[in-house]
């Protein structure tokens, strides 16, 4: 059995009346840029998650630096975040000259550690921004709460969980801004690079718009420094084919996660997900105690894995001006040691989960 991580070859050959449809009838038109299609997109993510506003952008990469911008985030701000995460968290918070201030994650939920976040709070805070990592909203009533008490922004990372819910709540509507990424390989991907912004201010909304075309508030007039963030209308055709199917793809990870952990749990270190809330599993990930030769034995059987993530961002080469060392976030250090990400889309049968477990457990050692 040969299996696939994604997958999206199989998802794109079961929608593809309705994206060929889609995309010939933007090439007839040639409507490339900000064409209708995108406003219409843009329409049905407000629908979507509840946010009043919803504003597709070129990446997740530049949403986050669209929320940070509407926010003011400047020179010497400090923004608080979690080392466990992919780079451009903490990344777009130093492109903009702030500092990242990294708090340790849970180990349970791989999210930032709430508890922990009022010890790092200073005169120069701006903002919080917790990461759904994995697909799994983080404690947004506890963030918020201290957001509130120190009158600081909550920004959502939430690259990795668009459709994931928090006390009945999507995660797009949990913070001041949200984001998300359309990256392909995401739970709800484009066929490019792609991502949006989300808010009930109608303020940010207005400079969040703005700031991702130049700045500008009519042609040729610029009222911001910005960016070229604009998103293709190619893609927002692919997820406008894609986005009346992606409930039912939501239900069918769920399911899967769910048949993983059941095979999975005697063995290894299952992921768990909080009561009052649910993940969109963008990845399934396990904690091992020997990843390397498991890692090794998965591959002899096709079966592919990936490390998300081997270094926490405090001891990335690129943050080493903030000055952190091994033993600053300890929880974070050994999750990445032990991570390990498992085939996941929304496609995988039922025996190719149960092949892949069983490859899991031929070749891991009992976590211990
Ligand atoms: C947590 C997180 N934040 C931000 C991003 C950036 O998204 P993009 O790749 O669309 O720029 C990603 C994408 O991998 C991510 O996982």
């Amino acid at each position: 059995m040969k299996i696939d991580f994604a997958n999206l070859q199989y998802q794109y050959r079961l929608y593809k009346d309705e994206i060929d449809q889609r995309i010939q009838d933007i090439l007839n038109k040639s409507n490339y840029i900000m064409g209708e299609e995108v406003y219409e997109l843009e329409s049905k993510l407000s629908e979507f998650t509840g946010a009043r506003h919803a504003i597709t952008c070129s990446s997740g990469t530049d949403a986050l630096l669209l929320a940070m911008m509407a926010l003011d985030i400047q020179l010497d701000d400090e923004v608080i975040t979690t080392p466990f995460t992919f780079i451009s968290t903490a990344e777009t918070i130093a492109f903009l000259k702030a500092k990242p201030v990294f708090v340790d994650i849970e180990e349970d939920s791989f999210n930032i550690d709430a508890t922990k976040i009022e010890a790092a709070i200073t005169e120069k805070t701006k903002a919080i921004m917790p990461v759904s990592l994995f697909g799994q909203p983080a404690d947004m009533e506890d963030i918020n709460d201290i957001a509130r008490k120190h009158n600081l922004k909550v920004i959502v990372d939430g690259a990795q969980s668009f459709g994931s819910t928090y006390k009945g709540k999507k995660d797009s509507v949990l913070g001041d801004i949200a984001t998300t990424s359309f990256f392909p390989a995401k739970p709800f991907g484009c066929y490019g690079d792609g991502g949006a912004v989300f808010t009930n201010n109608n303020d940010y909304a207005e400079k969040i718009k703005m700031i991702r075309i130049h700045g500008q508030s009519k042609r040729y007039h610029h009222e911001y420094v910005g960016m070229g963030g604009r998103f293709d209308t190619i893609q927002a055709a692919i997820l406008l084919a894609k986005l009346p199917h992606y409930t039912a793809e939501i239900s069918k990870r769920q399911k899967i996660a769910l048949q993983y952990s059941e095979l999975l749990k005697d063995r290894v270190i299952t992921p768990q997900i909080k009561s009052d809330r649910t993940s969109v599993w963008a990845q399934y990930s396990v904690r091992v105690k020997n990843r390397g030769e498991l890692q090794a034995k998965l591959k002899e059987r096709d079966v592919p894995s990936v490390v998300h993530y081997p270094i926490p961002l405090h001891l990335q080469e690129c943050f080493r001006f903030l000055g952190g060392k091994s033993g600053d976030y300890v929880v974070a250090e050994k999750v990445s040691k032990e991570i390990l990400s498992l085939p996941f889309n929304p496609f995988l049968s039922c025996e190719e989960v149960e092949y892949i477990s069983e490859s899991v457990k031929a070749g891991s050692a009992i976590y211990r």
